[in-house]
């Protein structure tokens, strides 16, 4: 598991290892300077002419020392000073001593210049507000400016918690990030002001990180195969669950398609799809081995049954917003008791009827809302969305204690008592209809396995990314279908099971 810290559980940490662990705070710095070096100098830099911009908190006493063991390496370099100097770290002023005494000069500001290499350390994990006045030419300055730019541990003007940039941040072909990568440069627009992120490790010590539930994880490959659902040779169709997939209304068989598709390639036993008459047909030609019921003549009593017969249910997929589709979602809703899986017009149907919301059985659901959906149900902008996930999702996956799962470039999954997750896996290719359908589809085959929401949740995510990445992969940028990542979840899961 990957830990994505903020800023400030950074510090945090750091604060922890200078503290319990005795580390003097200007080793710390020390060997995050040498191996900013090593990492920039293993890219073949062109060391003739560097120039290390500084601020005055503990990122530019960083950057003063990177500033002196490159003069001791033979580079050409100048030092600016951008920040107060009468603000200075006790750990800077050292820093700044050092490089003195070891022969560099220190320029006041930063002015647009060519170099061959350019070193941000303005703010690093210490940003708490936006960028202006100063700073903020400084920052366009350098982006101006010729020359290989480097950050040191965050792009200065990225948020650490939510990679929002306020007004510019310096945009950098690399970061060298300290012990571990910070959740603002995985999360977009920071991702993109990062460029190539390489970590280090400085010896920070990060075991008091679980401890604190709000640092989010990533999964890694190994991780994934650890948790992925156990077959056993004396089993049978049964074993794997029963899943019904409430799903497609007229003219959108694509949806039931490819949502029971997904769950079978994940490994579900038997799905049954209950869906519109018109989808019929081609449902049972695409996938003939799937069940199909159809919902035409609307009977409670039939849903009701279908319902009790399920391991797992999954609603919503290109279900409409008919007031059919009202009374489906209602009627499963208050009827359900196995875990059951929220996507689409079911999620737009719940935000237009939040009554809904209120009888929820907790600890059952799976919300899978994309930014627009998730903005409807949540009663806030798209943008506040972007700059504040974290806590708007913590706040909503608590309050109706669901498992929520927020699709974008970097999809989040939260639920109440666990560490958020953001997914690493996936690419640009999968922007395509029916992708999400296909993760609900994913997370139903999980769900229908036994894995709890949260499990589910995370693993399928980051399978249904692999399966892009394994499409692009085949397929190139454009040209992937949905159904390519249906088909190519039993690849990954081919791999991950080797
Ligand atoms: N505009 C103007 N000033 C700003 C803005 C802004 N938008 N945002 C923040 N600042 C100021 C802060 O107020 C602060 O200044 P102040 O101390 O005068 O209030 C300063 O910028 C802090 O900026 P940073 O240098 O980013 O923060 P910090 O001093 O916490 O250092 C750190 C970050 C710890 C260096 C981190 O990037 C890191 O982990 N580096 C690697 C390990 C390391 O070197 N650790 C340091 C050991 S020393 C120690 O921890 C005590």
């Amino acid at each position: 598991m990957r830990y994505l810290p903020d800023g400030r559980q950074m510090k945090a940490a750091d604060g922890y290892t200078i503290r319990e662990k005795k580390m003097p705070s200007l080793i710390l710095m020390e060997r995050a300077a040498r191996t900013f070096v090593e990492t920039v100098c293993e890219t073949d830099a062109d060391l003739s002419d560097v120039c290390v911009v500084c601020g005055s908190g503990n990122n530019g006493g960083d950057g003063f020392a990177i500033a002196r063991l490159l003069l001791e390496r033979g580079a050409g370099v100048s030092a600016c000073m951008v920040g107060n100097p009468d603000h200075c770290t006790e750990e800077t002023k050292r820093q700044i001593q050092l490089f003195r005494e070891a022969g560099g000069t220190i320029e006041e500001g930063f002015t647009e210049r060519k170099c061959s290499l350019l070193i941000d350390a303005i703010f690093g994990a210490g940003l708490s507000r936006r960028v202006e006045g100063h700073y903020l030419e400084c920052i366009q300055a350098m982006n101006r400016s010729e020359g290989k730019k480097v950050a040191v541990d965050v792009p200065s003007g990225v948020s650490t918690s939510t990679g929002e940039v306020v007004t510019d941040a310096f945009r950098a072909e690399l970061t060298v990030s300290f012990q571990c990568e910070k959740l603002g440069c995985v999360l977009y627009p920071g991702k993109e002001f990062a460029g190539e992120v390489k970590v280090t490790d400085i010896g920070v010590d990060v075991s008091e990180m679980p401890g604190d539930r709000d640092v989010a994880y990533a999964l890694e490959q190994e991780d994934a195969a650890k948790m992925l659902p156990k077959r056993r040779e004396d089993s049978h169709k049964g074993t794997y669950g029963k899943v019904l997939i409430i799903a497609g209304s007229k003219g959108m068989a694509g949806a039931a398609y490819l949502g029971a598709l997904a769950a079978y390639k994940t490994g579900a036993g038997l799905v049954q799809i209950y869906t519109s008459e018109d989808n019929r047909a081609v449902l049972q030609t695409l996938l003939p081995e799937a069940i199909v019921r159809c919902y035409d003549f609307f009977d409670e009593r039939e849903l009701l049954q279908l319902l009790k017969w399920a391991d797992v249910v999954s609603i919503g997929s290109g279900l409409g917003t008919s007031d059919k589709s009202r009374r489906i979602l209602q009627a499963t809703l208050e009827n359900v008791e196995v875990p059951c899986v929220v996507d689409a017009d079911g999620l737009n149907l719940l935000s237009a009827h939040s009554r809904y919301m209120k009888n929820l059985v907790r600890g059952q659901f799976i919300f899978t809302p994309h930014m627009k959906e998730m903005s409807r149900i949540t009663r806030k902008s798209v943008e506040e969305l972007r700059n504040s996930r974290m806590e708007i999702l913590k706040q909503f996956a608590g309050e109706y204690d669901v498992t929520c799962v927020l699709k974008d470039a970097r999809t989040c999954i939260f639920s109440p008592g666990e560490h958020p997750f953001v997914n690493l896996s996936g690419n640009a290719a999968m922007a395509k209809a029916g992708s999400g359908d296909v993760l609900a589809g994913v997370i139903t085959g999980l769900l229908a396995q036994k894995m709890s929401c949260f499990d589910a949740a995370v693993l399928g995510v980051y399978l249904h990314g692999l399966a892009g990445d394994e499409a692009k992969r085949e397929k190139g940028s454009y040209s992937v279908l949905a159904r390519d990542l249906a088909e190519n979840i039993g690849t990954v899961l081919k791999r991950l099971e080797e």
